[in-house]
């Protein structure tokens, strides 16, 4: 991505053209760690907890499960210390938010981080950085150390009684270490292989101790939600998913980049108001609305809210709200071979039906792609997406069937028609 902010600011990257902003003086110039101040040690943890569930904030990372439930699931009672983990591990292809997030406005997401760990009664936070965001990783390192030394973390954060740690973890390159529970094993120092649930983290989490896992982005809302109130909130975005999300636009967008807008904002709006429509005057075929796992959408279906709970009707998802742009020079068969690729190699490989499902996928759309394939194999490669969904110990499967259930859905005709020409029938195929 070509820019370092944002095309469309909203509250949480207004300051992010600011490189003041990165820094503890700049957040603390434009009203930063107010809210902090005046929750901590002052508002019982439980009644942070009750706003929280009243703002309605979904989780960011990708799931869509209410903050304020998750956070009251952990034990009233504890005999030891218990978690919050930060998911920054964004390893989603089209999603790059949290990117952003950490390199322009890291205090802002220090600050959410001891919200939720007063509200929680977590003594450490452990946020998981991925590997290649060595940028974001320096960024959030240097600001950890000027809170650390300005009393914003440590015994006694803000003179509050209260007392917590930050501590940075580096990923080493797998998806799966995304994934919640994959990512407290690989965070113990094990092999990141998601784990069978029940237990879930709020019983047994990081070093068997109860935890809670947020995404950065849902975070970064705290300080705004604690701040301003639940009133303010749900006046942006839709009565059920009320905020406003980072859209990460990629692809054959004209403009791509980051837009913060109101949730139920319409992906036609984003693209051809916001992204300026597609590049070189060309066609929109398709667009992935969430990340790559959630299904496609063709061009006669993008006037929908983005908002779970417009597109589920479409058979799709929020996602991560990475948005993937695919003009009309695309070859369907080919995205589909992409995504398979790259699944059949990031699955851990517990699970039978995800790690052969995902190999024969791959393999049997790489047939067809090459135009080497048999006509029944389309019949094939729905009984292997089918069969893949539900049972898993986690939604990775389900994560790799629906793209390619969406592509047979709307592009079904493009798949018969390599097997019928034996080859590719565009001519300029693929260059996202
Ligand atoms: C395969 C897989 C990969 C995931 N990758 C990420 C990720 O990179 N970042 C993230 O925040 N959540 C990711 N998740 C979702 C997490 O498991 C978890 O739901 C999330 O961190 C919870 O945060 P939230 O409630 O704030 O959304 C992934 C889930 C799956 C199944
Ligand atoms: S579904 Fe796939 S990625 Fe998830 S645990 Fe099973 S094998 Fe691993």
């Amino acid at each position: 991505m070509g820019h370092r902010e944002p095309f469309v600011t909203g509250y949480l990257t207004e300051h992010f053209a600011d490189d003041a902003y990165q820094g503890f003086q700049g957040y603390r110039a434009v009203g930063g760690y107010e809210t902090a101040r005046a929750v901590l040690g002052r508002t019982p943890p439980r009644d942070v907890i009750a706003t929280l569930q009243a703002s309605g904030l979904q989780g960011r990372g990708g799931a869509g499960f209410s903050a304020g439930l998750k956070w009251s699931f952990m034990p009233e009672e504890r005999d030891g210390p218990s978690y919050l983990v930060c998911n920054a591990d964004e390893s989603e292809p089209g999603s790059f938010k949290d990117r952003l997030l950490l390199e322009r406005g890291p205090h802002q997401l220090l600050e959410g981080i001891l919200l939720a760990a007063w509200a929680t009664g977590a003594e450490t936070t452990f946020v998981y950085v991925r590997g290649e965001y060595a940028e974001a990783a320096r960024t959030l390192g240097r600001a950890v150390s000027e809170a650390r030394r300005a009393g914003v973390l440590g015994p006694n954060v803000l003179a509050s009684g209260f007392g917590h740690e930050v501590v940075l973890v580096r990923g080493a390159g797998a998806y799966i270490c995304g994934e919640e529970t994959g990512l407290l094993e690989s965070l113990e120092g094990r092999k990141g292989q998601p784990r069978k649930k029940p237990p879930f983290p709020a019983q047994i989490g990081a070093f068997g101790r109860p935890t809670t896992v947020n995404n950065v982005e849902t975070f970064c809302h705290l300080p705004h939600i604690l701040g301003k109130g639940v009133e303010w909130f749900r006046g942006i975005g839709t009565e059920q998913s009320p905020g406003t999300l980072l859209f990460g636009v990629s692809g054959h967008a004209r403009r791509p980049g980051l837009y913060e807008l109101p949730l139920g904002t319409g992906l036609d709006e984003i693209l051809f108001e916001h992204a300026g429509g597609v590049m070189d005057g060309r066609k929109v075929k398709g667009v992935i609305p969430g990340g790559m796992s959630t299904p496609i959408l063709p061009a006669d279906r993008l006037d929908v809210p983005m908002a779970d709970e417009t597109l589920r009707k479409r058979q799709t998802a929020l996602g991560t709200g990475g948005i993937i742009v695919m003009d009309e020079t695309t070859c369907m068969v080919r995205v589909g071979s992409v995504i398979a690729g790259f699944y059949r190699d990031e699955s851990c490989g517990q699970c039978t039906q995800c790690r052969e499902g995902t190999g024969w996928i791959d393999k049997l759309l790489t047939r067809i792609e090459r135009g080497d394939g048999d006509p029944s194999e389309i019949a094939i490669l729905e009984d292997v997406a089918r069969k893949m969904e539900g049972g898993t110990i986690c939604s990775f499967a389900d994560a790799a069937a629906w793209p390619i259930q969406g592509l047979l859905r709307h592009f079904r005709s493009e798949f018969e028609e390599h097997l019928r020409a034996g080859r590719c029938p565009l001519r300029e195929s693929f260059s996202l």
